[in-house]
């Protein structure tokens, strides 16, 4: 987000296992940070970032993958491999990785692992902590544990692995990861519906789910200023004014299944049905083809891109009840006009709001012309007490990184914390590892 600059000196691009482990050991011995780098893509602010001088350990020149199986599905692969190659390595043997996210072009594995990701899939094939397999770790003091396992169960003891997934790179660098991919659906499809209030979300999201059942695969939400953002920035295709007039939200449905005519039957009659009761949608646009279910996708997709063209954004990633979605974007925009700071000079031009509904996961973004520390000051602790009094979480699926890190506390419990840091005590007593991240 250009929030926090960085003072390494040296990059390293290690090309093994063996490499990393000569590196983490050389470091540990020296006591030196390390902080490791995918794609640099992750909106953990500051997470990949080497505040003092830490080493930089990017991943990118591991990229092999490493076995596949097209009878279990399971895919082992180097850390540093692009999500958007894997799919492609293995779309041939008819599958699909369980998850997407926008960055897929740039995004590596390991990263993904390393920040929990979830993203546009999670609703259907879970989040990672049920898909990853195994994972590959070379410790700070150059350990290396492998429990690449392709094995669907195993329940001998504890389950390492998970540790490592969403530690944004504070107990170790990921080096290989093993991951269950779900066989490529027969027939994907699409729809964007302008909903006539906020207050429909839910009961359509609940339709959703009754009539499409098992081929349901997203279920993404963007208010109306998300919207005009990516229209504003030539990003997405508007969808026809007349029809839409004044809608305040948008949900898009994406249904994934086996059987091309029975999934196109059951989306019709489930449009027909929503679009019959006037009172819940202004108008439903479904995809007729490949070219138009990417458009529609786009609408949705291309909010970050469009929200960091339009200025400098805060963006808060917060799991609240779906039904506070709107009055959370809402409480924020007034309080941020209490303090003078909204569509002013200098101040912030929009606050938008999006998100994943199907997993409570909503994407509150303010977006200044410049970042401020009188605009941080109205939004923080504000957005945090806010989250904590819905028992939320102040970080769904990005992270914490460097700025959320005081924050914690707000979504853990202080008995919760300190247990936190005696496991990173257990794996780093030296504390260089991403140092500074995720625990203060
Ligand atoms: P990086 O940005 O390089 O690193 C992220 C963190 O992980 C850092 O703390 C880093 O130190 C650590 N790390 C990286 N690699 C390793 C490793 N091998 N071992 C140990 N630690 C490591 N996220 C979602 O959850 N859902 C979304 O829908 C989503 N959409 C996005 C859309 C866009 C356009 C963008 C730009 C980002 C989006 N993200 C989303 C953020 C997402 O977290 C990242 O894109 C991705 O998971 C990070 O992968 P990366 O390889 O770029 O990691
Ligand atoms: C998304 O859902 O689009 C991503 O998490 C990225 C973002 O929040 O900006
Ligand atoms: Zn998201």
């Amino acid at each position: 987000m250009g929030k926090y600059k960085g003072q390494s000196r040296l990059v390293l691009k290690p090309k093994s296992t063996q490499e990393v482990s000569q590196i983490m050991k050389h470091c540990w011995e020296r006591r030196i940070g390390v902080v490791p780098q995918g794609g640099n893509t992750g909106l953990v602010e500051g997470g990949g970032v080497p505040v003092k001088d830490e080493v930089v350990l990017n991943l990118g020149s591991m990229n092999k993958v490493r076995s596949f199986d097209p009878v279990s599905g399971a895919l082992v692969a180097d850390a540093g491999c692009v999500l958007e190659v894997l799919s492609q390595h293995i779309a041939p043997h008819g599958y699909i990785m369980p998850i997407d996210l926008g960055a897929k072009g740039s995004c590596h594995i390991g990263g993904n692992v390393a920040t929990n990701a979830g993203g546009l899939r999670l609703l259907r094939y879970g989040s990672l902590h049920g898909t990853v397999l195994g994972l590959e770790v070379v410790l700070p003091d150059g350990t290396i544990i492998d429990q690449l396992s392709t094995l669907r169960k195993d329940n001998t003891g504890y389950d390492l692995k998970q540790l490592f997934i969403g530690a944004e790179g504070t107990l170790g660098i990921i080096t290989g990861v093993s991951i269950l991919t779900p066989p490529m659906p027969q027939s994907t499809n699409n729809l964007v519906l302008a909903l006539n209030s906020f207050e429909n979300v839910l009961p359509i999201f609940k339709k959703t789910r009754a009539r499409l059942s098992e081929i349901l695969s997203a279920f993404e939400y963007f208010d109306r200023n998300a919207y005009e953002l990516v229209v504003k920035h030539k990003l997405g295709k508007p969808l026809a004014e007349d029809e839409i007039a004044d809608a305040p939200a948008f949900v898009l449905v994406e249904t994934s299944g086996g059987n091309k005519e029975h999934d196109e039957a059951k989306l019709q009659e489930f449009l027909e049905e929503v679009m019959s009761d006037e009172s819940l949608v202004k108008t439903g646009v479904l995809a007729q083809a490949t070219e138009q279910f990417q458009q529609l996708w786009a609408l949705r997709e291309s909010i970050p891109e469009a929200v960091s063209k339009e200025g400098k954004a805060y963006k808060y990633d917060i799991s609240v009840p779906v039904s506070t979605f709107e009055s959370v974007v809402a409480k924020t925009r007034e309080r941020l006009q209490e303090k003078g700071l909204y569509q002013t000079p200098g101040g912030v031009r929009e606050v938008v709001g999006y998100g994943h509904i199907g997993d409570g996961n909503l994407h509150l973004n303010v977006v200044a012309e410049k970042y401020s520390d009188e605009i941080e000051a109205a939004l923080e602790p504000f957005v945090y007490e806010l989250v904590e009094s819905h028992r939320g979480s102040i970080s769904a699926e990005h992270g914490i990184g460097l700025m959320k890190a005081h924050a914690l506390h707000y979504s853990k419990s202080k008995e919760s914390i300190a247990l936190m840091k005696k496991i990173k005590n257990v794996f780093d007593e030296r504390g260089i590892m991403n140092p500074g991240k995720v625990l203060e």
